[in-house]
């Protein structure tokens, strides 16, 4: 397993990352918590020690199912965890409503203190590693929000302060009040959004850069096929490539650059996770896994290179597929 230090903090992560979305069950049709927990045991024991989750992924879920499996190993996980997506008070923006939850974004300096608090409690720890804000909430000045990530950085309670789904102006702002260690966008070799501002300006700043959904949410696995059956809650059914007609447009791009993942003795999964950390700036991709054979099997997406005439064919490849129909 290959490991970088995340932007200017001390942390020193795992190439590839164990997101812990999908063990909170919700929006991915439900969960299985024995599962879950060996899951996240298996990522420390081949070295993933990179393990993302957040309070909102099965309203506490994910973040008890991380917290319990890492009693008596915490000291070899680096626990990401996030703040600013409530529900159980109606403050700050508001988001959507779904499972009889009304969730709000709020990045308010008392909030993030009391969402800390819920979220050490949660994870039976008394540190977390990364605290990162988890959506933008225009009602909260980011002078405010910085200003508590400070506070508890100073306590000891969180290690270093990143963000996600943050524009550049707003990372500029946040850099204007304070330390940025990281930064978590959406990046995928299906979705390269960030390739034209915030990857470079992360890079230009060294802010680490932990990319989420980089199999795009399982397609680049190759193994989400027409005929495959979603439980009726698994939000997947509704995005772009996961329609047919995108899909299979997937599936033969996927088909073209199989021999190159061959080449290598490895699977799709390994080769879309390859790609996405040998792009400049990317410092780990957070593979989202529920089960630990697919850990497992994604930790063989670090600790090996595609060659550049291989990133010159996946990129013409792209080039020839080009982004979904909507
Ligand atoms: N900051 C944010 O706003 C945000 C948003 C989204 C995600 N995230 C973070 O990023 C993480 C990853 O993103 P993601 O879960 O959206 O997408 P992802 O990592 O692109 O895809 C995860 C899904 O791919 C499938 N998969 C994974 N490994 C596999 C393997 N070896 N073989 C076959 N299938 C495999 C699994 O689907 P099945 O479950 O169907 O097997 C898994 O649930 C999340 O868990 C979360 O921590 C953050």
């Amino acid at each position: 397993m290959e490991y970088r230090r995340l932007g200017s903090s001390d942390l020193e992560i795992s190439t590839v990352g164990l997101g812990c979305w999908a063990m909170g069950g919700w929006w991915w049709g439900g969960t299985d918590v024995n599962d879950s927990i060996a899951a996240v045991q298996k990522a420390i024991d081949v070295g993933i020690n990179f393990i993302d989750t957040a309070p909102v992924y099965g309203w506490g879920l994910s973040e008890e199912i991380v917290g319990r499996a890492l009693e008596g190993r915490r000291d070899k996980a680096v626990v990401a965890t996030k703040c600013g997506l409530i529900w159980d008070r109606e403050e700050g923006e508001y988001y959507f409503e779904d499972a009889g939850h009304k969730v709000y974004r709020c990045l308010r300096k008392e909030n993030i203190i009391r969402e800390a608090e819920a979220s050490l409690r949660r994870l039976r720890t008394d540190w977390i590693d990364l605290y990162q804000c988890h959506w933008p909430d225009k009602t909260t000045a980011l002078e405010e929000t910085m200003e508590a990530l400070v506070a508890l950085r100073d306590q000891g309670k969180i290690r270093a302060i990143g963000v996600s789904n943050f524009t550049v102006p707003m990372h500029e702002e946040c850099l204007r009040h304070g330390p940025l260690h990281s930064s978590q966008p959406r990046y995928n070799m299906l979705d390269r959004k960030i390739e034209k501002d915030v990857l470079p300006f992360c890079r230009e700043h060294n802010i680490g850069v932990v990319v989420y959904s980089p199999l795009e949410q399982g397609i680049l696995t190759g193994k989400v096929t027409p005929d495959r059956k979603f439980a009726p809650d698994d939000y997947r059914t509704h995005q772009p490539w996961f329609q047919r007609k995108n899909l299979e447009r997937a599936l033969g791009f996927l088909e073209r650059i199989r021999p190159i993942a061959e080449g290598h003795g490895k699977s799709l999964a390994q080769l879309a996770i390859a790609w996405v950390v040998a792009q400049p700036g990317v410092t780990a991709a957070i593979v989202g896994a529920r089960r630990p054979e697919q850990v497992e099997h994604n930790a063989g997406g670090s600790d090996w290179r595609l060659s550049e005439d291989e990133l010159k064919v996946i990129e013409s490849e792209l080039a020839a597929l080009g982004g979904p129909e909507r």
